[in-house]
């Protein structure tokens, strides 16, 4: 049985995660790729900083650079910016497949990215950089590609829906459910990412490139978090029967001009208490989706954290894997159309 040679960039919460399962699980996925998958090695910044798996020590190197030379699957779970962004490019020019959990990075340079790993005949894949262990990008990008996507209605972030719901179920104020989420592990020791929508708005942009066969980036999303919402919004909402939810949306509209375009946008909305997505509750996540074909679908799943969110950087593991058996990479981005992001003006929109 062949082998292929796996890198792994960053042991956080979901890189110790990946590392157990490709150790732990060795012969399930051997058999299931019809090659073995050989961790080669884990970069890190610290050796010695403490994690929640045990993993051997022989595999960790402070030197990425040399690690991602020769692999097969270079898996990059560092978050940030820099050096992922260097590192994923070296290892696309070196003919590596890159597996990404990196919502950040694929939202502001995704373009580049996908760019050079087409010039270079190479998979790019990051099905774990949205909604963690949701199937979401894959069921958009292969699932639906015959159908035509008309909007995407997400909860993507799990520490501001669990606060929403808090707020909503116990009548607490923002600063105390935020203090809640902290206590949980939900929420950062700094969550501005969450609560000011930046999180989602790298998720929402990611989906509307997807669903509308696009390119969109960060700046192309309407960004609105949930710190002004207070307990009276939300007692108002309730009265009225409806919830309070941070959405990220990308949906096709066509202005008062006659242009067509694309919103995509992150604020709280307003959502009937029987909206399907009014039953997501505490961190969980779920993506909606109208299609003209399909219908409405509903995607419903833990949105972060380790294992969870590993579940999906495996399942790109696996399918680029099975790929470079029988002599892919085999395309995963569409061609690219043309068309505009609006701006917020355009939305007449309730749901
Ligand atoms: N901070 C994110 C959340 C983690 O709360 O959903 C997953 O991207």
């Amino acid at each position: 049985m062949d082998t292929l040679k796996v890198a792994l960039l960053g042991c956080g919460n979901v890189g110790s995660q990946v590392a157990r399962i490709l150790l732990e699980d060795a012969d399930d996925l051997a058999a299931r790729v019809g090659a073995r998958l050989e961790l080669a090695g884990i970069a890190v910044r610290n050796i010695d900083s403490p994690r929640e798996v045990d993993l051997p020590r022989h595999l960790f190197t402070t030197d990425a650079e040399t690690l991602v030379k020769g692999k097969d699957i270079v898996i990059e779970l560092m978050g940030g910016i820099e050096p992922a962004r260097s590192l994923i490019l070296r290892a696309i020019e070196g003919g590596s497949t890159v597996v990404t959990g990196n919502k950040a990075l694929i939202a502001t340079h995704g373009q580049q990215l996908y760019a050079k790993a087409h010039e270079a005949g190479v998979r790019l894949a990051y099905e774990a950089a949205v909604a963690g262990a949701i199937p979401i990008l894959r069921p958009i990008r292969e699932s639906l590609s015959g159908d035509r996507i008309t909007r995407v209605l997400g909860i993507v972030n799990g520490t501001t829906n669990y606060i929403l719901d808090q707020m909503d179920s116990t009548g607490a104020q923002f600063a105390d459910a935020l203090k809640a989420a902290q206590a949980l592990g939900y929420a950062e020791a700094d969550p501005t990412a969450d609560i000011e929508g930046l999180d989602a708005a790298a998720k929402g942009a990611i989906l509307a490139g997807l669903s509308f066969h696009t390119d969109f980036n960060l700046d192309d999303v309407y960004c609105e978090g949930i710190t002004k919402v207070t307990a009276d919004d939300i007692a108002a909402a309730k009265d009225a029967s409806m919830v309070i939810k941070l959405l990220a949306i990308a949906e096709k509209l066509i202005t008062e001009d006659g242009t067509e375009g694309i919103s995509v946008r992150v604020h709280p909305t307003l959502l009937p208490r029987t909206h399907p997505l009014a039953a997501v509750h505490g961190a969980f996540n779920a993506v909606f989706v109208e299609a003209d074909n399909a219908g409405q679908l509903m995607f419903y799943g833990q949105g972060a954290g380790g294992a969870p969110t590993a579940s999906a950087v495996l399942g790109d593991v696996v399918s680029a894997a099975r790929a470079l058996v029988a002599g892919g990479p085999w395309r995963l981005e569409d061609t690219k159309a043309e068309i505009p992001a609006l701006p917020l003006s355009a939305v007449t929109t309730s749901y």
